[in-house]
């Protein structure tokens, strides 16, 4: 990926208009540990875009650098349409960070006060209220910031992030203090964002939960991009199961012809091709029905984000979906 002025410029000119976040190019490196190497992602308005890794593949770094808190030794940022280094390209940005600790002494009614303020945003007491609900923390609101649980204040967090009514939300790990209930509310919580048109950049090591809210998702491995792209194109439809009845040595050599077999009673397992083009299934559902073949169940079967991610990390997995490098 180029780096150079010129790069970038043709590469957005091949993009929508302003997506939420753009980068190119990015790389960071601390004294002769490279954190972040030629890394490029965007993320389109109202898109979920989940960033995978393991501990110290990078991700918390390219957040920085997003966010212009961590100066990229190399690449380009743009953030709502704006160049980093413009500090209005921050002010639609909501943004919990992975380690943050709040004054003490404050409620959260007043950091609540406080954001809204540096935000210079327009935001009703009402709203902030409100806000502060939808976190859980509404009658907590006036309790003293210093005793509370880490899940707590990381609810506070996130209502620090959602307050101002950002266009980008950035998520470092938002749920890893969470209880249960508290995570899935925060996954309702991104899917509302996403269906206001919101951005959101989230990145954690549940991976159930990304793959239940993302679009999208990175996998960073060793400070580089190793896959990225749709649930879609990284998990794939590679296997399908059928139930039928009436199948003799002919139907079978139809369901080998689609892929691979597999039978167990009145089931049948077809591995099908890495170039499959969409048409495999529905071309081989119309001939089974055709032969006279009783057609009870036909189930895609997908294998799981974690599935995919660990094969990704441990480079065992063919590149058949999505761009891997
Ligand atoms: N301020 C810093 N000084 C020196 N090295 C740093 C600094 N920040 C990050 N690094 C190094 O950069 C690499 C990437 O760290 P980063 O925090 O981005 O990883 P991460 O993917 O967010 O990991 P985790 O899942 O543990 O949060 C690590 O090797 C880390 O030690
Ligand atoms: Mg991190």
């Amino acid at each position: 990926m180029t780096s150079g002025t010129t790069g970038a410029a043709a590469a957005l000119a091949d993009l929508p208009p302003s997506p939420a976040v753009w980068c190119s190019g990015l790389r960071k490196r601390y004294g002769r540990q490279t954190a972040v190497e030629d890394v490029s992602f965007s993320v389109a308005r109202g898109e979920v875009l989940g960033l995978l890794g393991p501990n110290g593949a990078g991700k918390t770094s390219v957040i920085k650098m997003l966010l212009g808190l961590v100066r990229p030794d190399a690449g380009e940022v743009l953030l709502l349409g704006r160049r980093a280094s413009d500090p209005r390209s921050r002010s639609a940005v909501g943004y919990l960070p992975e380690l943050f600790r709040y004054q003490p002494w404050l409620t959260p009614r007043e950091v609540l006060d406080l954001h809204v303020r540096l935000a210079k945003a327009d935001v009703r007491a009402s709203e902030r209220q409100e806000c502060l609900a939808l976190v859980g923390l509404a009658d907590r609101a006036g309790d003293r910031v210093g005793g509370f649980s880490k899940g707590m204040q990381q609810r506070l967090g996130l209502a620090v992030a959602l307050v101002a009514r950002p266009e980008l939300v950035v998520l470092d790990e938002p749920t890893s203090a969470l209880d249960p209930i508290g995570r899935v509310d925060v996954r309702d919580l991104v899917l509302a964002l996403k269906s206001r048109g919101v951005a959101v950049l989230l990145n954690s090591h549940l991976i159930g939960e990304v793959e239940r809210v993302c679009d999208r998702v990175v996998i960073l491995d060793k400070g580089r991009v190793a896959a990225s792209g749709t649930l879609a194109e990284l998990l794939g439809q590679r296997e399908v199961r059928l139930r039928l009845a009436g199948v003799d040595g002919r139907i079978e050599d139809r369901l080998r012809a689609a892929g691979s077999l597999t039978r167990s009673g009145d089931w049948f397992t077809v591995q099908l091709t890495a170039d499959d083009d969409g048409v495999t299934v529905p071309d081989l559902v119309r001939d089974l029905v055709g032969l006279g073949v009783a057609v009870h169940a036909v189930e895609p079967v997908r294998i799981s984000l974690e599935e995919r991610l660990l094969a990704v990390l441990r480079h065992d997995e063919p590149t058949a979906e999505g761009t891997q490098r």
